[in-house]
């Protein structure tokens, strides 16, 4: 029997106590102790970036974390940017701008731009790609995920 460690997280402004095996990965309990979906699972070795969320406001590979490492974090998933009928920016322009096809990678990607934004908010084009450059997308070909954000970068006056 595996001895579980009590964990004490905050996940999109809600506090959650939970009890959790040593070796359960952060997406997982995202996923499947709290329900949380939106944040997707890929290669499950930190190459795809379809995980990424933030941690103490800064991007992170789900799957390359442990539950137990989050223990008193503050955590940001995909379902803390907008609903469905109330998009938030980032997801405002990625539907303008046709950043998605499959959606397999978008968590992911909505999540490292909401970082990059944060930390650049008048991004360089260079700084754009180089904030991407660790989420990889199979149906895109990019283009229009970089146009979403350089037009994102336009609203804060910065080049679009
Ligand atoms: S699922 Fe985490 S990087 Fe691919
Ligand atoms: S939209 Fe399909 S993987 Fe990016």
């Amino acid at each position: 029997m595996i001895a579980h460690k009590g964990i004490r997280v905050s996940v999109n402004g809600a506090v959650y106590e939970r009890s959790v095996e040593p070796r359960l990965l952060l997406s997982d309990f995202l996923r499947v102790d709290l329900g949380l979906t939106g944040t997707h699972v890929g290669c499950e070795h930190g190459v795809c970036g379809a995980c990424t969320i933030l941690v103490n406001g800064d991007s992170v590979r789900a799957c390359l974390m442990l539950a137990v490492q989050a223990d008193g974090a503050t955590i940001e998933t995909v379902e803390s940017l907008g609903s469905l009928h109330k998009l938030n920016s980032v997801q405002s322009a990625f539907l303008e701008h046709h950043a998605l096809q499959c959606g397999f990678c978008t968590p992911g990607m909505l999540m490292t731009v909401t970082d990059l934004l944060r930390k650049f908010p008048l991004a360089t084009d260079d700084e754009i790609r180089a904030g991407l450059s660790g989420n990889l997308c199979r149906c895109t070909g990019y283009e229009h995920i970089l146009e979403a954000v350089r037009a994102l970068v336009g609203q804060r006056g910065g080049a679009s």
